[in-house]
């Protein structure tokens, strides 16, 4: 995968709010382009393996039973330093800490409900889109 590439979740509350559509025209307006888009229902054991990286963290259990508790968008975004710029879009983990405008500060809940996942590392965005797309299901 090339550097220019993110990975996205939206998450099962964002999607429960009827707010995809609305999530969506943001990415789409930060100026990221969708390579990849799939609507589907984790079970509680792809969640576990998608975060297996947190496995060893407190809120591991909280974490893959909410991604598991309804559907979710993934998706493949591309735009020039897609990584950091996607991280600054989407806003601080805790939407208490997120800057205004942000998807987070906007959409998110919570620390647990923060509306959106993104990829920290071009590494971990390459490794979280073969977990949902085949090589054919790109464009
Ligand atoms: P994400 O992976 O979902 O994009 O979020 P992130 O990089 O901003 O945060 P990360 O450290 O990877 O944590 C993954 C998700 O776990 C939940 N979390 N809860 N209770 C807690 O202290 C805590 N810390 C993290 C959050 O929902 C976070 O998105
Ligand atoms: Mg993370």
């Amino acid at each position: 995968m090339s550097g220019n590439q993110t990975f996205t979740m939206i998450k099962p509350e964002t999607v429960g709010k009827n707010n995809i559509g609305a999530v969506l025209k943001m990415i789409n307006e930060a100026g990221f382009r969708i390579k990849a888009m799939k609507f589907t229902h984790l079970t509680k054991k792809q969640a576990g393996d998608f975060y297996a990286v947190h496995a060893d963290k407190y809120f591991y259990e909280e974490l893959t039973s909410f991604m598991s508790s309804g559907p979710i968008v993934a998706a493949i975004l591309e735009k020039e330093n897609a990584v950091a710029d996607f991280r600054t879009l989407i806003g601080a983990t805790n939407p208490a800490n997120a800057a205004e405008g942000t998807i987070r500060k906007i959409f998110a809940e919570s620390l647990s409900h923060n509306a959106i996942h993104g990829s920290d590392s071009e590494e971990n965005a390459a490794i979280e889109s073969d977990f949902f797309f085949s090589k054919v299901e790109r464009f």
